[in-house]
């Protein structure tokens, strides 16, 4: 399909183009201004701007065959209305598809409520006021032979960017993680990738006037998130809960009262009628060990293919720390590769071959975490070849609660990995103490 797409160079936008080339659509983006954009997947580039509807007339050409509408809102419910009605007007009889993006928000604050659906009534905080009311205005168009959906996504994370994002930024710049309002605070979230292949499955196969809600995890602590947003900015510190008239004063009430917002709300729908399947690594997980940390790659190209190399070899990372961390000797020993593996401990002594590697594991993991136990981020990464990575690895000791031990020194781990069969391994191993 030629699908028109407004906020196309945006944090989904971007991910949205991705997913709709690799489906095998065109997508037209309209931008404003006509500046080229190097590095996009685009078909074609038009000009428009959603602050001024009358420059989208005409945007919607008979060869459209579907419109996602990405930009955010402009302001004003009028403005906005009549952005509608330029993009719905061209469509009408035609049962091409209308895609429109609200968000959570407009459910407001959900309470006791657990998993609130598309059922719920909105009842929208300040910063989306007038949003149920567009909703409405598009799934009205359903009526007059568009295929008119809603999509109204959680909050995205992923690619490092989104509003997680901007919780890494804050713990570096204030050196302690922040979330805002109550302890207890719960985002809806969903995997900006995982997202996007919705934004597909409704432009292929929504029906008519339909909404759903594009929710990966319903309900995700905002305190463990701030936690992953400081581990992501190397801050490991308890994470601080900043009262709302605090929070207003740094980011403006209406943005402060969203970031407040607690809520707990259902993907399901759109998992169970559309066969969604929104099955990338978590919010908690990403922040902390994904793409929210830099990492030095060498010796290979930049581009998607290495960007998911390096991802694995990320989680295989995460992987090491969690068996670490949980005293897990079957799955430690299950992550190295099988023929002749290698490691020398942080105090020289060498265990070659994986027997033993277990007896030593076996005897020293059990209880190893009483008092303490420790991170590991990647921070450097060489690809000897496509399938031989060299990893250099940070190790941090932390107590309990997620806090650096100050007076413990640093493991500066290396490991050899080996991809086989499609899964990278452990071929080797050293850790080295790091005396400062
Ligand atoms: N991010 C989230 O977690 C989240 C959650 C729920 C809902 N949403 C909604 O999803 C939509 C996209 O969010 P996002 O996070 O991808 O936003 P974003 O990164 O800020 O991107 C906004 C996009 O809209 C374009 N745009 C802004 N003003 C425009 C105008 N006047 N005319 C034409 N294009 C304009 C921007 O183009 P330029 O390159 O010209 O700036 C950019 O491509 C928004 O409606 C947002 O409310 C986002």
């Amino acid at each position: 399909m030629k699908v028109l797409l407004t906020g196309a160079t945006g944090y989904i936008g971007s991910a949205v183009t991705d997913h709709l080339t690799g489906a095998g659509h065109q997508v037209i983006a309209l931008t404003r201004g006509t500046q080229p954009r190097p590095g996009r997947s685009w078909h074609a580039q038009v000009a428009g701007d959603t602050a001024d509807p009358a420059s989208l007339t005409g945007a919607v050409t008979p060869d459209i065959e579907a419109v996602i509408h990405l930009a955010p809102p402009s302001g004003e419910a009028d403005v906005d209305a009549a952005v509608i009605e330029a993009l719905a007007a061209p469509l009408r009889g035609t049962g091409r598809p209308l895609v429109y993006t609200s968000g959570i928000w407009v459910l407001g604050a959900t309470g006791e409520r657990q998993e609130v659906t598309e059922e719920a009534p909105t009842n929208p905080i300040g910063i989306v006021g007038y949003r149920p009311q567009i909703e409405r205005q598009v799934l009205a168009e359903a009526a007059k032979g568009v295929r008119a959906v809603v999509i109204r996504p959680g909050i995205a994370y992923g690619r490092g960017g989104g509003i997680p994002a901007l919780l890494v930024a804050r713990a570096g710049e204030q050196q302690v993680p922040e979330y805002y309002g109550k302890e207890d605070v719960r985002w809806p979230m969903v995997h900006v990738d995982d997202l996007a292949e919705l934004f597909v499955a409704a432009v292929e196969r929504a029906g008519a006037g339909t909404l759903w809600h594009g929710v990966g995890e319903s309900a995700v602590p905002v305190r463990d998130l701030a936690r992953a947003a400081g581990r992501a900015a190397g801050v490991l510190a308890a994470p601080h809960a900043i009262p709302a008239e605090q929070a207003a004063q740094a980011f403006g009430p209406l943005f402060a009262d969203a970031l407040a917002l607690d809520q707990s709300i259902s993907g399901a729908t759109a998992r169970t009628v559309l066969g969604w399947n929104p099955d990338r690594q978590g919010a908690v997980a990403e922040v902390a060990s994904g793409s929210y940390r830099p990492v030095a790659v060498f010796g290979a190209p930049e581009g998607p293919e290495t960007d998911a190399e390096v991802a694995s070899i990320r989680r295989l990372v995460a992987e090491i720390e969690h068996a670490q961390q949980n005293e897990l000797v079957d799955q430690f020993l299950s992550l190295f590769r099988p023929q002749d593996p290698v490691w020398t401990t942080g105090h020289g002594k060498r265990l070659s071959g994986l027997e033993e590697i277990a007896a030593f594991t076996g005897q020293v993991l059990p209880g190893a975490t009483a008092d303490s136990t420790a991170v590991y981020d990647v921070e450097r990464i060489l690809f000897l070849r496509p399938d031989v990575a060299v990893v250099n690895v940070r190790q941090q000791p932390i107590g309990h609660d997620g806090t650096r031990i100050a007076d413990r020194p640093e493991g500066r781990p290396l490991y050899i990995l080996v991809k086989e069969d499609g899964v990278w391994r452990v071929g080797a191993a050293q850790n080295t103490l790091a005396v400062s």
